[in-house]
């Protein structure tokens, strides 16, 4: 009986150890395969369940229509689903294959954020899907441009725009930055054009307008772009080259022609340049952005073409971004300080490498004032100051501002210095090594960073304040520049005595002449502009980055002289980069000319790519 009785427990035990080897290393599986993806609130894709892993793009760009349309066909993996769920928005889903045959898909409700679910039903076994579809005239990814829109006005143009979540509206796709594909594609454009992709492109047009492209590297749907146009290819080196219509060509290449210095700049800092290839496309002036970064292949605003360099810190920033956001991804747009903040400060690194201390300090400040401008225009909702976000049912859009940019890059330049540079540099060409090719929340970096930089030189930081709390903590670096400085003092004079000395504003670069714009005095006078305009021509000032602050004191102070309202018209009707769209736009609502504002949009409205034209619908109450 005894025996019995330890023989059943005996049992009992091994009948327990035996259900929790299975159940427990179950448990274990499952937490591995949902933990592979984050969370994602702009996705309705379940990755976890079924994700796509390879593109097959066949494409025929259609310029009459104002469509693309064709066939995605991706490989995809998954784990016991019934169905994959893919991205897309304002698109025409015509019918949808799995290996090859034909299966019934559905389409969820429409989100205005984000679009429709496409679901299809799959099994275990099924390997591809295929998706024949076409975009639609609401599509908010591509721009189609008209002759009269580009440079050299003989052809039209086209370009797409995919972050944030805009690749869903001109390819049905996993749009969540957490998923990764390589892709092929064939392009068909008009025989007159050119198209390049965020992949190995061609250099020279060829005769049929079939393209075909490939990109080896896995990258986020967001990267994925394309321009069709009349372009020409022109190297700098043998990585490195532009590409830009015929009349821009040798302006830009000129302008560019440090870019192979960046890449060896960039490289000796934080390890090998991983993409081969480092080209830029310097698109119509409507692009709403200064830069993109899409991997092989920058796309670039013509506003940063000023004819002395003063601007390419954004080649700089978009060439940084091979590492931080292309090689390490941003999880989910929560995480998006991931990638600028690193970004600004790998920009400005690299920039102190080419061109010194006193350059790098300047943008350095500009960041500063930027950062300063932006928490007070948000003091009224402090939780938009923190650097981690929390955007769900929000378009990524709204956390695209200072905060990532700026509070990121202060954080790391303060973390560096509390380091010291050396160790800082050590850490992040691991960090950058250590995680290529996959994507980085906020708390796995922490997690990083403790183990790697902090704790491993028994350093305190106040990390979680940083990235967790609105605002900027006190231990912020302490930036100065003596060049800043003497701007400073050449303003206060100017503003107190009336008097300025054009000898010592002769070598002023872009970056102090902003500065000295950007620190006017509430209570600078129409007089005081109307002498700063006719000894410096600031309204003429064919800089664009002086031209547009200059236009925003001139709506903020009413200075109406030297026929500045007309530039301005022109300038917005010219440019859609959305910073500089925007900040002149708000100069007008922030001075009670909202009037103003609208008779200038009505016109130029047509002109800008949806994301600019989004934004500044929303800031004057424009409905179409
Ligand atoms: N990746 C951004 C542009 C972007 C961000 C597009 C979020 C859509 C959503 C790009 O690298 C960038 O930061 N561009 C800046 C230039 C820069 C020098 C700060 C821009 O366009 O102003
Ligand atoms: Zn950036």
């Amino acid at each position: 009986m005894p025996q019995n009785h330890i023989m059943k427990k005996i049992n009992l035990l091994s009948f327990l150890v035996l259900i929790c080897l299975t159940s427990c290393t179950d448990i274990k599986k499952e937490e591995k395969v949902s933990k592979k993806y984050a969370e994602e609130p702009h996705s309705f894709s379940k990755p976890n369940q079924a994700v796509i892993k390879h593109l097959n793009l066949d494409i025929n760009v259609n310029f009459d229509s104002k469509q693309i349309e064709g066939t995605a066909t991706y490989n995809i993996t998954s784990n016991e689903a019934s169905e994959i769920i893919l991205d897309t928005k304002f698109l025409e889903i015509k019918n949808v294959l799995a290996d090859n045959k034909e299966v019934k898909f559905s389409l969820g409700d429409f989100n205005k954020q984000l679009g429709k679910a496409l679901k299809i039903p799959i099994t275990s076994a099924t390997k591809t899907i295929t998706i024949h579809y076409n975009t639609t005239n609401k599509t908010e990814a591509l721009q189609w441009l008209t002759p009269q829109q580009t440079a050299d006005k003989t052809d039209p143009f086209l370009f797409t725009q995919g972050q944030a979540i805009l690749t869903r509206t001109w390819i049905p796709i996993q749009d969540s930055p957490q998923i990764r594909v390589t892709y092929n594609a064939t392009v068909k454009v008009p025989s007159s054009l050119m198209a390049v992709m965020s992949a190995e492109n061609p250099k020279v047009k060829n005769e049929d307008g079939i393209y075909t492209f490939k990109m080896k590297q896995a990258i986020s749907p967001y990267l994925i772009a394309l321009s069709v146009g009349n372009i020409e290819y022109k190297a700098v080196s043998n990585r490195t080259g532009i590409y830009a219509e015929k009349s821009v060509l040798d302006k830009a290449h000129e302008e560019f022609s440090d870019m192979e210095k960046m890449v060896a700049a960039a490289e000796n800092l934080y390890g090998d340049y991983d993409w081969e290839q480092f080209d830029v496309i310097v698109l119509p002036p409507s692009f709403p952005f200064g830069g993109m970064e899409n991997p092989r292949l920058t796309f670039a605003t013509p506003t940063v073409i000023a004819g002395d360099k003063s601007l390419t810190s954004l080649i700089a920033h978009e060439l940084a971004h091979s590492w931080s956001g292309n090689l390490v991804t941003n999880a989910t747009w929560d995480d998006f300080w991931l990638n600028e903040g690193f970004t600004v400060y790998f920009e400005l690194r690299i920039m102190e490498a080419l061109y010194g201390k006193d350059r790098a300090n300047m943008l350095a400040l500009i960041a500063k004032q930027d950062l300063e401008d932006e928490l007070e225009g948000f003091k009224d909702s402090p939780e938009d100051t923190k650097l981690k976000l929390n955007l769900k049912g929000r378009n990524p859009d709204d956390g695209m501002n200072s905060i990532a940019y700026d509070k990121g890059y202060l954080f790391l330049r303060t973390l560096e210095e509390t380091v010291g540079r050396e160790k800082f540099d050590v850490f992040l060409k691991n960090y950058f090594k250590t995680h290529a090719f996959s994507t980085m929340t906020t708390e796995k970096f922490i997690t990083y960073l403790n183990a790697n930089l902090l704790e491993k030189n028994q350093v305190e930081f106040n990390t979680e304040e940083w990235i967790y709390k609105p605002g900027v903590p006190k231990n912020q670096s302490i930036i100065t520049s003596d060049k800043f400085s003497n701007v400073e003092k050449v303003l206060s004079e100017f503003i107190n005595k009336n008097r300025i000395d054009a000898t010592i504003t002769k070598n002023w670069t872009t970056q102090e002449w902003v500065h000295f714009i950007r620190n006017f005095p509430k209570e600078i006078t129409v007089e005081q502009l109307t002498t700063l305009d006719t000894t410096f021509n600031l309204t003429s000032s064919t800089n664009s980055y002086i031209a547009m602050v200059w236009f925003e004191k001139a709506i903020t102070h009413n200075y109406r002289g030297n026929n500045v309202d007309a530039t301005i018209e022109a300038f917005l009707t010219n440019v859609g980069r959305r910073w500089y769209v925007s900040t002149i736009f708000k100069a007008y609502k922030n001075s009670s000319k909202v009037d103003e504002a609208l008779a200038i949009y009505k016109k130029s409205r047509a002109n800008y790519h949806s994301v600019t034209a989004n934004t500044i619908d929303d800031m004057l109450g424009y409905k179409e």
